[in-house]
């Protein structure tokens, strides 16, 4: 595990796009792992203006981490909305190379049984960008989840709940159920790219980087990771 200490997430976010571009530059068929919340959208915005000025996506494919169940169809919120407005049209990714588990559908289980074989069935993830929970949550992976854990649906529990109430209306819009790679399924990427900033991570970035490897602190798993890069800012990195 690399942890880079840099002083602000724009920083993190050009340093974490340098990584981006050589895979996309150097491999004909890129596989990306995307993820939502505000960290990666620095990152995002500057893969855009790279890609302006002339890197390429259109090769590449990606794989979202993660999705609310029950949100209608057309609801701005679902992660698949957020990640078509926020990177892939942006970035010209076609539309038919992104994939994410479907919160509508009927059998959830089997459901996210399929999501997990797709992603086998593409080579599996180059680089899987990664954010972190409040409470050391990655991907929706809360607290008690299994360090071995496939894509599987999780109930959120109270805290990621009232963190994420910020995108919606009220607290009661926030859904309670979604489907999310699994620990194990993070584990299995070849690169894992763990992006935090601000104070109010430092605590879960110190319990993932310098806790014990817990299913207590799912992020915990970075440390397991055969291939991890943790880029903090220094607000981030103050508990290290
Ligand atoms: C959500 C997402 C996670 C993300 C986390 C932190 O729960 N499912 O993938 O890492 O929020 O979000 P933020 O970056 O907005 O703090």
């Amino acid at each position: 595990m690399e942890v880079i200490v840099l002083p602000t997430a724009t920083d993190t976010a050009s340093l974490a796009a340098d990584i981006i571009e050589q895979l996309v530059t150097r491999r004909p068929d890129p596989v990306l792992g995307l993820a939502t919340g505000s960290t990666p959208g620095p990152l995002y915005e500057e893969l855009t203006r790279r890609h302006k000025s002339g890197l390429n996506f259109a090769h590449a494919r990606a794989f979202m981490l993660d999705e609310y169940v029950g949100l209608p169809a057309g609801h701005p919120e679902r992660y698949a909305a957020v990640i078509q407005r926020e990177v892939t049209e942006p970035l010209d990714i076609p539309a038919g190379s992104v994939h994410g588990p479907d919160g509508a559908a009927t059998d959830l289980i089997a459901e996210c049984e399929r999501y997990e074989q797709a992603i086998i069935d593409a080579g599996g993830i180059d680089v899987q960008i990664a954010g972190i929970g409040s409470n050391g949550h990655i991907a929706f992976n809360e607290p008690g989840s299994a360090l071995t854990s496939p894509t599987r649906p999780k109930t959120l529990n109270a805290r990621t709940r009232q963190d994420n109430a910020r995108f919606f209306d009220s607290l009661d819009e926030v859904p309670k159920h979604v489907l999310t790679q699994g620990l194990g399924t993070i584990g299995r990427s070849r690169h894992l790219l763990m992006l935090a900033s601000g104070a109010g991570k430092a605590d879960a970035v110190a319990a993932a980087l310098e806790g014990p490897l817990s299913a207590s602190c799912p992020a915990s798993v970075v440390q397991l990771h055969r291939h991890a890069t943790v880029l903090l800012d220094e607000e981030a990195a103050a508990g290290l």
